[in-house]
């Protein structure tokens, strides 16, 4: 098992292609609209975990300057070369500070569970609290460890300088505690000899009520379905959701 560091640096190279089946527009399409409706309007924007950059690609487009912030630099580069107009920082979400606050804080890819800990997350929701301004909006997507089903994978294929791929990705919670587990595999077939990698790597684990607590402290919570098509509230019942978070006054 690799340090979630250690992965990004092995996973960089391979991450656009691994993700080439995410709607990166419809989500960033989601969170600025969101921004528009509940937030204070603001264009500065910063992408928590932003790996290669590709949200931030889309609300340059919309006007935002804009910030990353990431834990692997192989993936920063990445990012930099993606978006030359944003500021890009290596730092560890959980305890980052900004020159300057933000209006509006997104963190995709259920990238928030990357807090170690519970105690980490407080740490995280509390540096977020501090680096919004007035009126800020912070966007996440995450999963209930209560709702994991230890079965289900998602599963997709890819071809790539005459090398066919197939990447594998699912959730294991054991039941119990506060951690969870990413499982990865990545096979790489070339001329029929096939090569897989395959990691699995802890992230912390929480109900939807055990987080919307430590959200509270610092935010008026929204839960909205996970479906960036539409704004619908969370059912009450999916796993997944999208957490619209709107700064409270100090
Ligand atoms: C699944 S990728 C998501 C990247 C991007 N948000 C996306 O939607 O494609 C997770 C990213 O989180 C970063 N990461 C993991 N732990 C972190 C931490 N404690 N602080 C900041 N970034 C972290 C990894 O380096 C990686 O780039």
């Amino acid at each position: 098992m690799l340090s979630s560091n250690a992965l990004y640096t092995d996973l960089s190279a391979y991450y656009d292609l691994m993700c080439c089946d995410i709607n990166y527009l419809a989500q960033s399409n989601m969170a600025h609209r969101l921004q528009q409706l509940l937030g204070n309007g603001g264009n500065n924007h910063l992408d928590l975990a932003c790996g290669t950059g590709p949200h931030i690609r889309h609300f340059i487009d919309y006007g935002y300057q804009c910030a990353g912030l990431d834990l692997n630099q192989p993936m920063l580069d990445l990012a930099r070369a993606r978006c030359p107009q944003a500021n890009f920082m290596l730092q560890d979400m959980c305890s980052f500070t900004l020159k300057k606050p933000v209006d509006l804080i997104t963190c995709f890819l259920y990238s928030i569970h990357y807090s170690a800990s519970i105690h980490s997350l407080k740490q995280c929701f509390a540096s977020i609290y501090t680096a919004l301004n007035a009126g800020g909006l912070l966007v996440f997507n995450a999963v209930a460890k209560d709702k994991i089903c230890n079965l289900s994978a998602v599963r997709h294929s890819a071809q790539f300088d005459s090398s066919h791929f197939i990447f594998e990705s699912g959730w294991h919670y054991r039941g119990e505690g506060e951690q969870q587990a990413l499982k990865l595999s990545i096979a790489k077939t070339t001329a029929n000899i096939t090569e897989v990698w395959q990691d699995q790597h802890t992230m912390v684990a929480v109900s939807f009520a055990e987080l919307q607590a430590l959200l509270i402290p610092y935010f008026d919570v929204h839960m909205l379905a996970h479906d960036y098509d539409k704004i619908t509230p969370w059912d009450t019942h999916s796993g997944n959701a999208l957490f619209v978070c709107v700064k409270r006054p100090s």
